[in-house]
């Protein structure tokens, strides 16, 4: 594939296209990562009222590190997964006490905190501070595993691996922010799982599993 054509048609369609998401108008690190968290488990229209709630009553760092815990478990009533908001409000204890209120922009510190895993820490490096972190959830695996025709099973631990080593192979290093959250839009709008809307891709043209006629057969994704 040529990576940097690739690149330009894919951010282009993005910037031309994308989805005007309320968590999208935002930079702040902490507002991001609460998207995130929010998003991992939930659908993006079930999200969006929530967030713009959530945002209402705890709009920093500070507000919900030094909430009631109750207060926050109300809040998230209807999003389900409640352990996602506990190991949310410890972490932005820890934001609070140990790094002064600022979400850290370094990947080994991020990572560290509760409820921090590889995709939510490459998400929020990369959308609030334009790290060039890969940001790799199944919506990503599936666009990759066509785009690239990569046949590992993507219910296999291990392949996450491989999956972010390839996203790291095409990551444009100018716009990471955009650059992976066009993944997720073409993920979430046209490279969808049962049939994918080839025909109207922006990067049809760069696409592997396209050009072989197998786009159907992957994702690889054995029963776990
Ligand atoms: N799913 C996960 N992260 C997302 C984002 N930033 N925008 C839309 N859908 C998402």
């Amino acid at each position: 594939m040529n990576v940097n054509k690739f690149q330009q048609d894919l951010v282009t369609w993005y910037e031309a296209e994308k989805r005007d998401l309320p968590w999208r108008r935002e930079r702040d690190p902490y507002k991001i990562w609460v998207s995130e968290i929010m998003l991992q488990q939930t659908r993006v229209d079930t999200v969006i009222p929530f967030f713009h709630r959530f945002m209402e009553q705890f709009p920093t760092v500070e507000s919900l590190a030094y909430a009631d815990e109750e207060a926050v478990m109300k809040a998230w009533e209807g999003l389900g997964y409640y352990s996602r908001a506990r190991n949310l409000q410890s972490a932005v204890r820890e934001v609070a006490e140990s790094y002064g209120g600022t979400v850290p922009a370094d990947k080994d510190e991020f990572l560290s905190l509760k409820g921090v895993g590889p995709y939510t820490g490459g998400a929020v490096l990369s959308i609030a501070y334009g790290l060039p972190e890969p940001a790799v959830d199944g919506n990503v695996m599936r666009v990759m595993s066509r785009l690239l025709a990569l046949w590992d099973d993507i219910a296999k631990p291990a392949s996450r691996k491989v999956f972010e080593q390839a996203v790291r192979h095409v990551m444009y290093e100018k716009d990471p922010s955009s650059f992976n959250q066009a993944l997720m839009e073409l993920g979430a709008t046209v490279c969808t799982p049962t049939s994918p809307a080839c025909l109207l891709c922006p990067v049809q043209n760069h696409c592997e599993a396209f050009e072989q006629g197998v786009q159907r057969e992957l994702p690889v994704k054995t029963k776990k």
